[in-house]
C-alpha cells in the first residue's frame, strides 16, 4: 500500500481478540430484534392525539404571547448580540481566543485572520465547532495525531488528502487509487483548501468519502485518553480493528447502535440492556417520542402538539433515551464505526460521534442538483433559481420530495421507523383521529384549541412524497407495504421546490446535502436534524429557518401559526373569517422574513469564502495537532 510514494506498508495490527464482544453483540442483536418486533406491531401509536393541552395563557391576566412569537422574539436578539460581539481586530482575536480556549491560537493566525477579513468573514470568533472536535485530540501526542491521521487512511471508504511541499493530492490507499476513481468529497475538500494550501506543513487529511458519521469511541477508551500516561501507545498503535482485518460492513455482528451505546457512560439508560429492552414495549413507544427532545423544548407539556423546539436534534440524549434510536436511520447504517480515536474529516456529526466536522462538496461545488441558482449550461451562478416565483404565488403548503432512504439495513426490519418513514407516514395518515391545533384568537387574545383530524391537516398543510422506493425490500413487508403506507409521487427537481413557501429538510442517510440551496431560496426553510455542521454556531434556529423536533409532532401548529388555522379549526373555535384573515396576514409576513432571512444568511454566511476561511483555521489546528512541539506552532503577537 501506498507503493507509489514509496511508503511502507502500515505497520500490521494486533489480532482483534473480539471473540467475546462478538457473543456479547449477537445477544445484544437478538434482543434488540425481539425488541423491535414489539415496537414495530405498534407504529401506529405515532400519532395517537396527545395528553392535555398546555395552558399559555399566563394566569395574571397579561397579556398572551404564542409561544413561536417568543422563539422568534428571543432569536433575534440573541443573533443580533452574538453578530455585534464579533472581534474587530486581530489584537481582539487573540484575546478572544484565549478566553474561550485557555490557549493562545495556532500559527498562522495572522493569515487567517487577513484572509478573513479581506473575505469580509462576519462570524470570525465563532470556531467552538472546530475546538470541540478537536479536543479529545490534544490527549495524544503531536506525534501519535500525525501518525494516526495517515494509519486511519487505510480504511475502506477513508481517502487521504496529502498535503507535501505546500501542494495537496488524493489518495485512496484501501483501493490503491491515485486521483483517479477517488470521491467527490475527497475532491471537494481538496477544492476548498487550494486558497492555502501552501501555507501548510506536510500533512494528511482523512477523508470520510461516506455521509454517515464514523467515528465511535466507547466511554471507557474515550476516558482513558484522558489519563495523561496513556497517551503514548508503546504496542505501535491502538489495539483496533484498523488493518487488513477491518472489514466495511457489519457482516451480521453489531451494528451502529451497538457501538454507539458504549460511548455512554456506564449508569446510562443505554448501557443497561434489560432495561432498555423492557422499556422498548409498546407503551413507551409514544412517550420517547414526544419527550425525548427535551432539552431543547420550549414550553408546555412534553406530550403535546404544542412543543416546539429551540434548536435542532443535535443535542438529543440517546444516552437517556435508548428507544429514541429506534427512530433514526443512522444508527442502521450498514457501515461499520471506527472504535479507536482516529481524526476523521466528515460533512455532519451526530451526538456521540467524534468525526471532525468539514463543510459538505454539495455546498462547496456547483451541480443542478444541489446548488440555487446554478446554470448548468453556461456553468455560472446566477441569481434566482429557474423556477423561483413571487412570494404570493407560492403554495402555503409545507413541501418535501425524496427517496425511501434514511438508513441502512442493520439490523434489518426497521425501516418504517427512520425519520423520513415516520414522517411520511404521519403526512399520509387519512385517518380521522384528531391532532390538536391552538392558537391565538385575535378578539380575546386567549389560547383556543381544537381537535381536527389528522387527514384534514395533513391535505391542508403538506405536500410531501417519497419519489422513489430506495430499498423497498428492506420494509417490513416489502415494496408492496412501502408504497401502501406512504404516500409516492413524481420525480421532483430543485427548481420544482420554489413553488412553495415552506420547505422541510429531513436527513437522509446522513446530514441533508440539500440545505444551503434551500436557505439560498425565496422559500422559508423547516429543518429537522440530529446532524451539527460546520456552520451550527453561525445559524439561528427561529430566525434563519424554523427547527422542527424529530417527533414531527409539533408540525400543524406550526403551519397554523403561520399559515393561520384550518376551515375545521375555525369552525370548531367559532373563528370569523376576518381574524382568520388576520392571522394569516401576521403570520404570513413573519414566515417571509424567515425565508428572507435565510437567504440573506447564505449569502453574507454560507458562502463558499466561509467555508474556506472554517477550513482554513481547521487546518491551521490540524497543523499544531500534527507536530511534535505544539507549543511551538502557537502563535503569539
Ligand atoms: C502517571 O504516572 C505518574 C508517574 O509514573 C504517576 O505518579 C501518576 O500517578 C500517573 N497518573 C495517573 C493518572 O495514572
Ligand atoms: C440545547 O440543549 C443543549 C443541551 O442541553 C444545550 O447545550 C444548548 O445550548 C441548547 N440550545 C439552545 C438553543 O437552547
Ligand atoms: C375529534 O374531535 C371532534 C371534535 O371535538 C369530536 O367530535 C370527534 O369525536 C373526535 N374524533 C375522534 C376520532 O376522537
Ligand atoms: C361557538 O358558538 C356556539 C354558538 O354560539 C357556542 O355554543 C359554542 O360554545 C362556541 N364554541 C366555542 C369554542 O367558543
Amino acid at each position: 500500500m501506498l507503493n507509489s510514494n514509496g511508503e511502507r506498508k502500515l505497520s500490521s495490527v494486533q489480532p482483534p481478540n473480539r471473540k467475546r464482544n462478538y457473543l456479547f453483540a449477537t445477544c445484544l442483536f437478538l434482543l434488540f430484534m425481539q425488541a423491535g418486533l414489539l415496537v414495530s406491531k405498534h407504529y401506529e401509536d405515532f400519532n395517537q392525539p396527545s395528553t392535555p393541552l398546555p395552558d399559555f395563557n399566563p394566569s395574571n391576566g397579561a397579556v398572551t404571547e404564542h409561544p413561536i412569537s417568543t422563539l422568534i422574539r428571543n432569536a433575534e436578539q440573541s443573533y443580533r448580540s452574538k453578530v455585534l460581539r464579533q472581534s474587530q481586530s486581530l489584537k481582539a482575536a487573540v484575546k478572544e481566543y484565549q478566553r474561550r480556549y485557555n490557549r493562545p491560537p495556532p500559527r498562522g493566525f495572522k493569515e487567517w485572520w487577513e484572509f478573513a477579513v479581506d473575505n469580509n468573514v462576519k462570524m470570525v470568533d465563532e470556531f467552538d465547532s472546530i475546538h470541540d472536535d478537536l479536543l479529545p485530540f490534544w490527549e495524544i501526542s503531536g506525534e501519535e495525531f500525525k501518525r494516526r491521521a495517515t494509519q486511519v487512511g487505510a480504511l475502506p471508504s477513508i481517502e487521504l488528502v496529502r498535503v507535501r511541499g505546500g501542494i495537496s493530492s488524493i489518495i485512496n490507499v484501501y483501493n490503491n487509487y491515485l486521483e483517479d476513481g477517488t470521491s467527490p468529497r475527497s475532491h471537494g475538500f481538496n477544492r476548498m483548501i487550494q486558497k492555502f494550501v501552501h501555507k501548510l506543513p506536510d500533512l494528511d487529511f482523512p477523508i470520510n468519502t461516506r455521509s454517515e458519521g464514523r467515528v465511535l469511541v466507547a466511554w471507557e477508551d474515550h476516558e482513558m485518553k484522558n489519563n495523561k500516561n496513556s497517551t503514548r501507545d508503546s504496542s505501535g498503535g491502538p489495539t483496533s480493528m484498523v488493518g487488513d482485518n477491518f472489514v466495511a460492513d457489519w457482516q451480521g455482528v453489531g451494528s451502529v447502535w451497538d457501538a454507539w451505546r458504549r460511548t455512554c457512560s456506564p449508569g446510562s439508560a443505554s448501557r443497561r440492556l434489560f432495561s432498555s429492552m423492557k422499556a422498548s414495549s409498546a407503551s413507551n413507544v409514544k412517550d420517547y417520542l414526544t419527550t425525548y427532545d427535551q432539552p431543547n423544548a420550549s414550553v408546555s407539556s412534553p406530550s403535546s402538539d404544542f412543543t416546539f423546539a429551540r434548536d435542532t436534534s443535535a443535542h438529543i440524549n440517546f444516552c437517556d433515551k435508548p428507544h429514541a434510536h429506534f427512530m433514526q436511520g443512522h444508527f442502521f447504517s450498514d457501515w461499520r464505526t471506527i472504535p479507536v480515536l482516529y481524526p476523521v474529516l466528515s460533512p455532519g456529526k451526530a451526538p456521540g460521534f467524534l468525526d471532525i466536522r468539514i463543510p459538505s462538496h454539495y455546498y462547496y461545488g456547483s451541480t443542478a442538483r444541489y446548488t440555487y441558482g446554478w446554470d448548468p449550461v453556461n456553468l455560472e451562478l446566477g441569481g434566482n433559481d429557474r423556477g423561483e416565483q413571487p412570494w404570493d404565488q407560492k403554495s402555503d403548503k409545507i413541501y418535501w420530495r425524496g427517496a425511501s432512504t434514511g438508513g441502512g439495513n442493520h439490523p434489518s426490519g426497521y425501516s418504517h421507523h427512520y425519520h423520513r418513514h415516520r414522517f411520511l407516514r404521519q403526512a399520509s395518515d387519512s385517518s380521522s383521529h384528531n391532532r390538536t391545533v391552538t392558537f391565538l384568537d385575535p378578539s380575546t387574545a386567549q389560547a383556543v384549541s381544537a381537535q381536527v383530524p389528522v387527514s384534514t391537516l395533513n391535505a391542508g398543510a403538506l405536500d410531501v412524497a417519497f419519489v422513489a422506493a430506495a430499498d423497498g425490500e428492506t420494509y417490513y413487508d416489502g415494496p408492496d407495504g412501502l408504497r401502501r403506507d406512504h404516500r409516492f409521487g413524481n420525480a421532483a427537481s430543485l427548481g420544482d421546490h420554489w413553488g412553495h413557501k415552506y420547505l422541510l429538510d429531513l436527513d437522509g442517510m446522513g446530514y441533508s446535502g440539500r440545505f444551503m440551496a434551500f436557505l439560498a431560496s425565496d422559500s422559508a426553510v423547516l429543518k429537522s436534524t440530529v446532524y451539527k455542521e460546520f456552520y451550527s454556531d453561525w445559524i439561528q434556529p427561529w430566525l434563519h429557518f424554523i427547527p422542527l423536533t424529530t417527533s414531527f409532532r409539533e408540525i400543524y401548529n406550526i403551519h397554523a401559526y403561520f399559515s393561520g388555522p384550518s376551515q375545521d379549526a375555525m369552525t370548531a373555535t367559532n373563528l370569523t373569517s376576518s381574524h382568520r384573515d388576520h392571522l394569516f396576514r401576521q403570520g404570513d409576513r413573519q414566515l417571509r422574513r424567515i425565508a428572507r432571512a435565510g437567504k440573506h444568511w447564505k449569502k453574507t454566511m454560507g458562502r463558499r469564502a466561509d467555508m474556506e476561511a472554517y477550513l482554513y483555521r481547521l487546518c491551521l489546528e490540524f497543523a499544531r495537532l500534527s507536530s511534535d512541539d505544539r507549543d511551538s506552532m502557537n502563535f503569539t503577537l
